[in-house]
Formats: structure tokens, sequence, C-alpha cells
């Protein structure tokens, strides 16, 4: 067993591209014994790095992400159909299943370290005025990055889809698909009609949790919300986290979707695959293939029926402006040619939260990275997937509340909570404040002055924010990142609401139930909000907008809509408006943000898409 860690944990530094400080020795460690029970007790193995590859596949999917993964499963479930599945990142490793180390994937080599744009509206805290935008670069993409919570948005947002012009996407046939991937373990809730057991994904709750939690669920009601399944009949109230776990550690869509299907032998997945344009016949208007490079080795590969992009938000429509389909004015800028003048790019939305609200407790319940990562702790996890390294990255509690500004005729709620005992503080600086690239002005004004001091946190968000960015190409160069400008608060109704929200996180830290651990919000301010009164809504708003955090929810960049929508990008099958043999299927193509975490929904999008594809087909196929 010593042999063993040793050897894995060797090996993580290349695969994590680390450099070999003393800080990562410990999570590094607990890596290498995680394995060792991984060997032991976990029968899945991994997906096949398929080399040489075949010239023609029937699909080529770009992207093995929360949506390609489902995609490549699905597909392959035709047994006369070939598929290739190309992903530009490599496998996942022993760290990414641990799910308390979330955080330490990012600004990894599995990561593909975006920023946004500077705009002086928000990120003001920022190294750079710029907010990291993490996104997975590994089997599996950002399900293998995420905090794994498991939150699947509210039924109006569906039959909004629906009702743009989008059939087929309301919340029935959404809800289908949510319980078709579904594989519930939680006994209380394999009873709900909202829920399924035996799908793929793997879905239940931390096995482990702290008195804060149970007390943020029970403020909750003291201010008359319930304690609800939020995925469930209604959205309004708070829950303790449901992640997408399996045996207390993480499942990411390469293992819930990939691994059981390796040995199918019209599945080829292959990995550290950058793809740099798809292939398009301007005479025919006809995807045929795609270009990528493997190893360095540029080449192409047909497909005889589709190119499926599911490379997320942020490549899908790098891709499809690379290859030419994109605004026409801006391909021009960059001196790509003009195959079809879309608005690809547009319509971007994310879930912005305010982070850093920091509530100081007397009592030794929360996170602190000293006890975190003691011996016993990482023994318990490793021998019985127990224990605090099975937290959902950090988060153990949600709710959906409603601001003054919400419509409380309908279940509709604005804000949603993220409740976490820990907070920018707990890990003295060496983790959360990096992935968050918060100055070190900033950080050692208001948060090192209380390092690794027992405190909790929530971060409000705005779930339907009215603003809207765009990604744009840097050049023509397919190895520059994309431009990203995510355009936080352009609308000022988008900071007044989340000011709202701030208060609502406020009140609930004053709920009686949590004075039993002497709880008070931290009251040092932040160096640029000096000259505001504490906790007034002129404090808040300058609040929000320094530390303003993505909870790394960007879609929308191909917006799915009818021909008669000239915003939209693909039609509701997905297909590419006015190209054959192309569609999007990932999150890029939701037309307005869910209320909620996106994984699931894109899981949902995913598993609809391949149904999609399948019955468009296999129509084409039976006339024949
Ligand atoms: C840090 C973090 C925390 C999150 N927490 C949560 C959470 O707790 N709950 C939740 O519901 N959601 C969460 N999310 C969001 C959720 O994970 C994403 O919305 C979802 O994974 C997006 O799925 P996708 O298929 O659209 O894209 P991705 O999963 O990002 O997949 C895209 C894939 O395409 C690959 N790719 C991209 N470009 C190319 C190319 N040129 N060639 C080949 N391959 C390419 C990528 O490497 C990647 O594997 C989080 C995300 C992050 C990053
Ligand atoms: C609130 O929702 C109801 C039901 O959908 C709708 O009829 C009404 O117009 C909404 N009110 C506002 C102010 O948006």
């Amino acid at each position: 067993m010593v042999f063993s860690t040793i050897v894995v944990t060797s090996a993580l530094k290349g695969a994590l591209g680390l450099v070999g400080t003393s800080l990562w020795l410990i999570p590094l460690l607990i890596a290498g014994l995680s394995y060792y029970r991984y060997d032991q007790l976990d029968p899945e193995s991994r997906p096949i790095d398929r080399y040489p590859l075949y010239p023609e596949y029937d699909f080529v999917v770009v992207g093995a992400g929360s949506a390609g993964a489902v995609v490549a499963n699905r597909l392959s479930e035709v047994p006369k159909w070939n598929v290739l599945l190309l992903e530009a990142g490599p496998d996942e490793n022993e760290v990414t299943d641990v799910p308390s180390l979330a955080a330490y994937l990012q600004l990894t080599k599995l990561d593909w370290k975006y920023k946004t744009e500077p705009t002086g509206r928000a990120c003001l805290a920022m190294n750079g005025g710029r907010c990291n935008w993490p996104r997975g670069k590994v089997l599996g993409g950002s399900s293998v990055l995420n905090y794994m919570l498991y939150v699947r948005g509210n039924k109006h947002d569906y039959d909004h889809w629906e009702s743009m012009g989008n059939p087929g996407w309301g919340y029935d046939q959404a809800l289908y698909y949510f319980k078709k991937s579904e594989d519930n373990r939680n006994p209380y809730l394999q009873r709900s009609k909202y829920h399924s057991t035996g799908g793929y994904l793997t879905v239940q709750e931390s096995p482990w949790k702290t008195p804060l939690v149970v007390a943020f669920v029970q403020a909750g009601t003291e201010m008359g919300y319930e304690n609800r399944d939020i995925n469930g009949e209604q959205q309004t109230g708070f829950m303790i986290a449901q992640g997408t776990i399996r045996r207390g550690s993480r499942c990411s869509t390469a293992k819930a979707f990939l691994r059981p299907v390796r040995l199918r032998r019209n599945i080829h997945t292959a990995m550290n695959s950058h793809v740099t344009r798809v292939l398009i016949d301007p005479l025919t208007m006809r995807a045929t293939g795609v270009e990528f490079v493997r190893d360095g080795r540029r080449q192409i590969v047909r497909a005889r029926k589709e190119v499926i992009l599911s490379a997320g938000a942020i490549n899908s429509p790098q891709i499809l402006m690379l290859s030419g389909i994109g605004p026409k004015e801006h391909l021009r800028h960059v001196g790509i040619p003009v195959i079809k003048d879309l608005r690809v790019g547009d319509n971007l939305q994310d879930h912005v939260a305010m982070g850093g609200l920091t509530f100081l407790i007397d009592k030794p319940v929360a996170i602190v990275q000293d006890r975190l990562q003691a011996a016993p702790v990482t023994m318990h996890y490793v021998a019985n997937g127990r224990g605090p390294m099975t937290t959902l990255g950090g988060v153990e509690g949600y709710a959906f509340v409603n601001t003054k500004y919400a419509n409380l005729s309908i279940d509709y709620p604005d804000i949603q909570l993220h409740m976490a005992p820990a907070s920018i503080n707990s890990d003295g600086g060496v983790q959360v404040k990096k992935v968050l690239g918060i100055t070190d002005q900033v950080y050692d004004t208001v948060y090192r002055p209380i390092a690794n001091k027992d405190a909790w946190t929530i971060m409000p968000l705005l779930l339907r924010p009215r603003s809207r960015g765009t990604i744009r190409l840097r050049s023509s160069n397919p190895f520059h990142s994309p431009l990203i400008n995510a355009n936080y608060f352009a609308d000022s109704m988008d900071i007044a609401t989340l000011v709202e929200g701030a208060k609502i996180a406020m009140k609930v830290s004053e709920a009686r139930v949590f004075k039993q651990f002497g709880t008070r919000v931290h009251r040092i301010k932040l160096p640029g909000c000096r000259h505001l009164k504490f906790a007034s809504d002129a404090y808040w708003e300058c609040h929000i907008r320094h530390i303003s955090m993505t909870i790394y929810h960007p879609v929308g960049t191909t917006k799915m809509g009818p021909a008669s929508d000239p915003t939209a990008v693909v039609d509701p099958r997905l297909r590419v408006h006015g190209i054959a043999g192309l569609r999007v299927i990932d999150a890029s193509i939701m037309p307005t943000i869910c209320s909620g975490n996106t994984n699931a929904p894109v899981i949902m999008i995913g598993e609809k898409g391949a149904d999609l594809v399948k019955s468009d087909w296999l129509a084409i196929e039976t006339k024949r």
C-alpha cells in the first residue's frame, strides 16, 4: 500500500502538471491512498484511449463533457452505427475522484484556465479586474471540475423555452429525460414521482454533514420557507444538497456514461485530440468531418452522417467561428472566410454570485484546512468512502428564495443561496484565493486577519440575469483562448436583485438557530468599499461588484430557436441553421439560462439531443 502510494503520487504530479511543492503533498497522499481503495472496491475501469482511428465514422462527437459523454453513449446503443468521441484533455485521475478536492483541479492542466475581459463593473477585487472561468479539459469535461450539486432548474424555464418556438422542450419532456439518466440512492426520494433509479448517473447526499447545514435548513423554516426537494413539485425552499456522487466519490459523466460502455466495439474514444475546425463543403453547405491535432499531428476524420459539437458554451461557439459560422463582421475582422452568418457567441449568460460574505462562529464545526486534512479523516475516506472528504466541493446546502422583485403568483424564485461550512479565509489563502483570483491587497486586508478561523458562508446568486455577454475569437488561431465578455451587471436590475439576495443571506445568518454557534458577520470592509456604511444597500452593491463570483454556468452561446428568430443558431432539433450534418448538443443551446446549477440540465440536453439524432436517422434508414 505504501509502495502504491508513492508510485501513484509521482504519477499524479505528472497527471496534474504540478510543481512538487509541499503544499500539494497532502492532497497527493490522499489521492494515492484513495487509488488504493479505488483499486479494491470500484469495479469500473477506464475508457480506452483509442489508436489508430478509422478515417471515417457515422458520427463524430467533439468534446466528452457533461453532454458529449451522454451523446456518445446513447448513439452507440445502435449497433450498426459507429461513433468517434474526440476530447482535447486526458483521462480523469485519482484526485478528480475526491469530492472535497474539487477546487484543487482549477488552474491545473485539467482546466482550460479562461478569464473574463475586464469591464470595470464587476470582478473588481480580482487581479486585473478579470474573473477566472474554469472549464474542464478532461474526459468528463466540466463534470470533473464541478462541485457536483444536482439541481434541475425550474419548470417554468423549460415551458418558457417551448413557448419561444421550441416544441418538445417543455417541462414534461425535460422531466422524462432527467429521470432517464438518474439513479437516485436516497430512499426518501426514490418514492417520489420526480425521481428514478436504475439510470447511469448516481445521485445522492454526501454521507457527511456539519451541524451548520442542519441549522441552515432550519433557518429557512424559521423564515417561513419549506424544507423540500427543490427538484420536485415546487422549487422555492431549503434543502441539504443532492450531488452526483457514488459511494462517496465523484460521479462524473465519464464515470457514469463512458466507463460502463468502454467495451462496445462501435465507440472509439480519442483523448488529447484538440479539434481545430469543422470541415464544411461550401457548395453543399454540409459538414463532412473535422480537423484535429493529436500528439502534435494535424489530421482529419470524416463523418458519414453528422458532426456533433459538445465542446461546451465557450468552445462550441469558438469551433463554429473557426469554421466560418458566426457573425460575418467579426469573422471578416479576424480573417476567416464566412460560410454562414449566424449570431454565434452572442446571448452568453452565467450565474454570478456574491462571494466572500463570511460568518464567524465560536464552535469548531466548520471546515478548516488544518483539521480537514488530518490523517484520521483521510483514512476514514479511504477505508469507508465517508467523512468530510465526501463534501460536495464544500457546498452542503442550497435554497431558492424570493426577493421583492420576484413574481409571487408563481413558484419562480429569483435568487439561489449556496451554503458552505467554510469561507475564503478557511484555507489560510492557499487555494480559494488563488482560484478566485483575489488580489493580495483584498485578501490581506479582509481575510488574512481571520485566516483558518471557523467560518461559514452563503453565496447568493442571481438566477435569471438580464445582462447578456459574448464569446469572440481573439484571432484565427484555434489555440488562442477566445475573448469572454461576461458583461455582468450591464443591466441595473441584475445588481439590484442581487443586493436583495445579500440581504436575505444576512437574514438567514441572523436566524435564532444560528445563535448556538455564536454566528456573526465578519465586518472588515473591502478596501474599495470603505467609504460606504457596512451592510447598507450601497455597501452590498460595492461588495458584489468586487467579489463577483461566477458559479461556473456559462450557457446560451448557440441559442436554440426557430428559423424565424434571427438570433437563433440551432433549430429545436439542435441542427445548425443552414448547415446540413451539424448539430450542437451542450450548454450552448439554452435560449435562456435555467434557474439552478447547469450540470443536470446539460445531461438532460444530451439525453434529449441523442434521441433527436436517433429519431431523425432511424426514420431515414427505415424509408430506404
Ligand atoms: C468549477 C465548476 C464548478 C461547477 N459546479 C457545478 C455544480 O456544482 N453543479 C452543477 O450542476 N454544475 C456545476 N458546474 C457547471 C457544469 O459542470 C457545466 O454546466 C457542465 O459541465 C457543462 O457541460 P457541457 O457539456 O456543456 O461542457 P463541458 O462539460 O465543459 O464539456 C466540454 C468538453 O469539450 C472539450 N473540448 C472543448 N473544446 C474542444 C476542442 N476544441 N477539441 C476537443 N475537445 C474540446 C472539453 O475539454 C470538455 O471536455 C460547474 C462548473 C465548473 C467549471
Ligand atoms: C406573474 O406571473 C403570472 C402567471 O404567469 C403572470 O400572468 C403575470 O403577468 C406575472 N406578473 C408579473 C409582474 O410579471
